[in-house]
């Protein structure tokens, strides 16, 4: 609350929209929680297919990649979709090893990206001298105090996930296909890590229909949010 008082253009926005009540926790949350309803993922090329069954909304290439998605890939048991719905998430949380794998390589580094597609190795306890705190996360755990829940996360939703690099809680992975061949290797082994992740064996044709599915479910009003987004952060003088 401190550091969002101390940003003139928030306090006198926060002034107006909530007369009398300005910066405090629940204002914080409603303005949080007011900007995430408007991040909608609607009318993907996949929602067209699925929904309006618009056959070639998508590409015999990501069509395949659908195809191994619900099929070989087994990721659907997970990210679930249905004719009903399709958030791409079973809302249960389970263990993959990323969390684990941070927990205990503590000179473990992270590919930390630079934009444009660079990325910089940056160790842990680099991490800690820059962001500070503990970087210590159990996951699910911290909450239910259950060890079967040690290093669970819940599973994300993949809508616009071509947007949203860096993955996984930590932004450990800094590319799709970084997270494809994590799950390729059947996630990290670890004594409570979801049966579900076995080795995949794909193949590197697989792989690219297997990111090219992903990148279909980005929805169509993104490109004018984004752009939103970033005219309002430049407008800032933030870098
Ligand atoms: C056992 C359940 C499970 C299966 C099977 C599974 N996922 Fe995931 N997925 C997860 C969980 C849980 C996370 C979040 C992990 C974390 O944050 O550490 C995740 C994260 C991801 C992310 C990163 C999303 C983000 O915004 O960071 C992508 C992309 C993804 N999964 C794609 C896939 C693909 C493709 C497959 C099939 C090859 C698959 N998943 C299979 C549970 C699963």
């Amino acid at each position: 609350m401190a550091r969002v008082s101390g940003l003139a253009d928030y306090s006198s926005a926060f002034a107006r929209v909530f007369p009398g009540a300005g910066i405090n926790e629940d204002t914080i949350a409603v303005a949080l929680a007011s900007y995430e309803r408007t991040l909608i993922a609607a009318n993907s090329r996949f929602d067209l297919w699925l929904f309006a069954g618009e056959g070639s909304a998508l590409t015999a290439r990501e069509r395949s990649g659908l195809e191994l998605f619900r099929g070989k890939a087994g990721c659907t048991a997970c990210h679930h979709f249905s004719e009903r719905a399709a958030l791409f998430t079973d809302h249960l949380f389970h263990n993959t090893g990323v969390g684990w794998a941070r927990a205990n390589a503590a000179s473990r580094t992270m590919s930390v990206p630079l934009g444009g597609g660079e990325t910089a190795e940056v160790s842990s306890a680099e991490m800690t001298a820059l962001f500070g705190g503990d970087l210590h996360d159990d996951g699910r755990f911290e909450v239910t105090r259950q060890l079967r829940d040690r290093w669970a996360y819940k599973t994300p939703s993949l809508r616009n996930v071509a947007l949203t690099a860096p993955y996984m809680h930590d932004g450990s992975l800094a590319t799709l296909r970084e997270v494809i061949e994590f799950y390729d290797r059947g996630g990290i082994d670890n004594p409570g890590k979801d049966p579900l992740l076995q080795p995949l064996h794909l193949s590197l044709d697989e792989k690219q229909a297997l990111e090219a599915f992903l990148r279909a479910l980005t929805g169509e009003t993104v490109g004018q949010l984004a752009a939103e987004a970033r005219a309002a952060f430049h407008a800032t003088g933030a870098r």
